[in-house]
Formats: structure tokens, C-alpha cells, sequence
């Protein structure tokens, strides 16, 4: 294996997720024979503190306010965009017009009409897109998506989606750009948790084709920054019952896609479940150690429960038996992201493409008319 090739990465938006690239990167020894070797060298951020700890903890070349040196920087390979959802639109489309090659953050754009304008400036440009999604680099979760493509499960009966946390159920909790339509989108919990619950189900080709949309706007007010009470308009909760078409011309079948930032006892559990005629599989962070997998067996219906190790898409220098986490996930999430970028991703499971971003928003767009009408929308 030759010596991996050094890749200069931009940062914009140098909040959580901003923090966490600088740590995937400083992981990146646990990868084995990756083809590159990332180092942020750029970062752009309005505020004074958010660029004080990249200046203190990450000695990068630039460290700006002005975003459009990140964006317009030449000598990136690559730049990740981690910004209140209100600002995707008019920095994607730019890193896009300008030729960047990007990881955006979800939801991709606020609303519908946001992410259709992002796609149609990447379609018309050359850069290399992709969007963040890392719950399904978990190996059970990998090998969970796996059995559901080999077509074990036979017609399928049922698919649930979901990613519940329980973040917003202390109502004195002060409000945040992502508890207000203005910054957060119109779609609140769906913009927030919803591309995680549709990646999968999306890359399995279960299109949607009719939504019935249940939204539940629970905690009303928030705290704000002189502890007065202030207006907290997003949803917090949704579930989305939808008809679903499978792209392999088996028989429709109901799918639920449930996001919840009020879910009692859950700090942050993205799970999948399919059930079919012949077979089943289930996967939750909660109990990453394992999954389970339905099978007939003998005349006996069995639910196996398998320990897929630490077996990642990207071999580590970590032992097989030891835990992976959610760092893990979004060190796995990088190494993918990067390897596609320069074509080496083989046949190894991709982060979100575009396409699953604008497909993901019609159905919360459709779901948010359903609750309105209170009858199912075609997304
Ligand atoms: N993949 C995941 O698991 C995950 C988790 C959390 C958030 N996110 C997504 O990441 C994005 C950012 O979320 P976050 O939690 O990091 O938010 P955050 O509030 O922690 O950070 C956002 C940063 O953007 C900066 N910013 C605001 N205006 C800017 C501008 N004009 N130019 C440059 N920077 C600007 C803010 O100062 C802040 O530091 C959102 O799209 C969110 O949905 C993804």
C-alpha cells in the first residue's frame, strides 16, 4: 500500500460538529491502509469563541470570519459545511458554483425548495457532494442493512425508522437555533433527525409514495438568553406513515419514519427494524453490541441475536472484540466520504448522496401538508 495522500480540509461552521472533524481527524491512526490522510487547515467562524478553540486545540493555517475565503480557497481538497440550517442554501450553492468538493450537513437546505436549488447548482457544476449521515457505519447496523439488500426477508410486511432523543424534555432548557423555524426550517425535528431516519430506507430503494404525517409541537416556550420566556415554534416530534414502493417490484408495504426529540429515557437512539414473509432484522445504538435477525428455521420462527464485532467498513487497529461508538461512526462516516471522493470506496457502504437529501425532503415536506390537511400527501 503506498503512503497515504495528505487531503487540506476546510471547516465552516466551527460549532459541535466542526469540533468533532477535528476529532475524527485526530483518530485517523486507527485506520488501516486508508487512501488518504485528512488535516484541517482552514476554518471559518463569525464567533470569537468558536474560533478560540480551534486556534488553541488545532493549529490550522486560517482561521477566519469571513466564509468565502473557506469556500473560494483553492487549495482545499475538500470542505465540510456545519451551519445553522437557515444558512445551507447560500453556502452550498456557492461551495458548489465555485467547484468545491463538500460534505454538507443535513437536512441539505431548510426547506424543499432550498435543497432543489442545492442539487441543481451541484448538477450543474463538477463538485463531489455528499451528505452526513453516520448512524448505518455501525457494524450491526451495516450488517443489519445487508441482510434487508440480499432479500432475506421476502415480501415485506413492515419497516420502522426511527431516531428518538430526549433532549428537549427539560422545557428549561434555553432555546436554540434549532427549536426555531427561522433558523431551523419549517419541518423542526424532521430537518434535524429526519435524513438520519431516511438514509437507509432510501438507499434500500423504499421510495415513499403517499405520507400521512402525525406532528406534535409539545413544549411551546423556551427560556432565552435573559431567562424571559421565548416562543419555541418547531415540531417537536413526527411521525411519518408511509405507503412505500420497494425498487425491486415486490408489493407495497407501510413504513414508519419517526423522529422525536421528546422520547422519554432515549439520549440518542437511532434504530431500524424489517419484518418480512421469510425474514427480519433489527438494529438500535442502544444496544450496539448486537443485532437480531428473523429467520424460519426448521418449522421454528427464530430471532437470532448476532454479534457482529467490531468489524467496521474501514479496518481499525482496533481488537474486533472492543466497543464502537458514535466517534466511531463518524470516523467511518469521514474515511467513506474521503475514499469516494478520490474513488476508492469498492463496494463499501456511501454517506447520503444529494439525491437522498432532495428525496428525504419531499417526504417531510409532504408529511408537514399531511398534518395540515390531515390526509396523506404524495411526496
Ligand atoms: N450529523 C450529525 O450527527 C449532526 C449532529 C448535530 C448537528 N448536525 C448538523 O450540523 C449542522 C451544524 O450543527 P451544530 O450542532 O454543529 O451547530 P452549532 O450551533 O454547534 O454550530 C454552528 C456554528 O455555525 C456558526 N455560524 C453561524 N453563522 C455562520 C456563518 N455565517 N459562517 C460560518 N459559520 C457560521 C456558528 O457560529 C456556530 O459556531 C446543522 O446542519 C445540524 O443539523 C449534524
Amino acid at each position: 500500500m503506498s503512503s497515504p495522500r495528505p487531503v487540506r480540509l476546510g471547516i465552516v461552521g466551527a460549532g459541535l460538529m466542526g469540533r468533532e472533524l477535528v476529532s475524527v481527524c485526530g483518530r485517523w491512526d486507527l485506520l488501516i491502509d486508508h487512501p488518504v490522510r485528512p488535516e484541517v487547515v482552514a476554518v471559518a467562524d463569525p464567533a470569537p469563541a468558536a474560533r478560540e478553540w480551534f486556534e488553541r486545540v488545532a493549529s490550522v493555517e486560517t482561521l477566519t470570519d469571513d466564509w468565502r475565503r473557506v469556500v473560494d480557497d483553492e487549495s482545499l481538497d475538500a470542505i465540510y459545511i456545519a451551519v445553522p440550517h437557515h444558512l445551507h442554501e447560500e453556502m452550498y450553492v456557492a461551495a458548489a458554483q465555485a467547484g468545491r468538493n463538500f460534505l454538507a450537513e443535513k437536512p441539505f437546505g431548510i426547506d424543499l425548495p432550498a435543497a432543489e436549488h442545492i442539487v441543481a447548482a451541484i448538477d450543474a457544476g463538477s463538485s463531489f457532494v455528499r451528505v452526513s449521515s453516520e448512524f448505518p457505519f455501525y457494524p450491526g447496523a451495516l450488517r443489519a442493512y445487508d441482510y434487508a439488500r440480499s432479500g432475506a426477508l421476502g415480501d415485506i410486511l413492515d419497516v420502522r425508522s426511527g431516531f428518538w432523543h430526549s433532549s428537549d424534555l427539560n422545557r428549561a432548557k434555553s432555546i436554540n437555533w434549532k427549536r426555531r423555524v427561522e433558523t431551523c426550517g419549517e419541518i423542526g425535528v424532521m430537518g434535524d433527525l429526519g435524513l438520519h431516519v431516511a438514509h437507509v430506507p432510501l438507499r434500500l430503494g423504499w421510495q415513499p409514495t403517499s405520507v400521512f404525517g402525525r406532528l406534535d409541537d409539545v413544549v411551546n416556550e423556551r427560556p432565552g438568553p435573559d431567562g424571559q420566556m421565548v416562543v419555541c415554534d418547531t415540531w417537536d416530534n413526527a411521525m411519518l406513515v408511509c405507503d412505500t414502493t420497494p425498487s425491486d417490484g415486490n408489493r407495497d408495504f407501510t413504513m414508519l419514519w419517526e423522529t422525536r426529540r421528546i422520547a422519554p429515557g432515549h439520549m440518542n437512539t437511532w434504530f431500524f427494524v424489517a419484518t418480512g414473509m421469510d425474514g427480519g432484522v433489527r438494529f438500535s445504538t442502544r444496544t450496539p453490541a448486537h443485532f437480531t435477525r428473523f429467520a424460519v428455521e426448521s418449522g421454528e420462527q427464530v430471532w437470532a441475536n448476532v454479534q457482529p464485532g467490531n468489524i467496521s467498513a474501514w479496518p481499525t487497529v482496533s481488537g474486533g472484540i472492543f466497543e464502537f461508538g458514535f466517534g466511531d461512526a463518524l470516523l467511518q462516516m469521514w474515511a467513506s466520504y474521503l475514499a469516494e471522493q478520490v474513488g476508492e470506496l469498492g463496494d463499501r457502504f456511501g454517506t447520503a448522496t444529494p439525491a437522498e437529501a432532495l428525496a428525504a425532503h419531499r417526504v417531510f415536506a409532504a408529511g408537514l401538508r399531511s398534518q395540515r390537511s390531515g390526509v396523506p400527501q404524495t411526496p
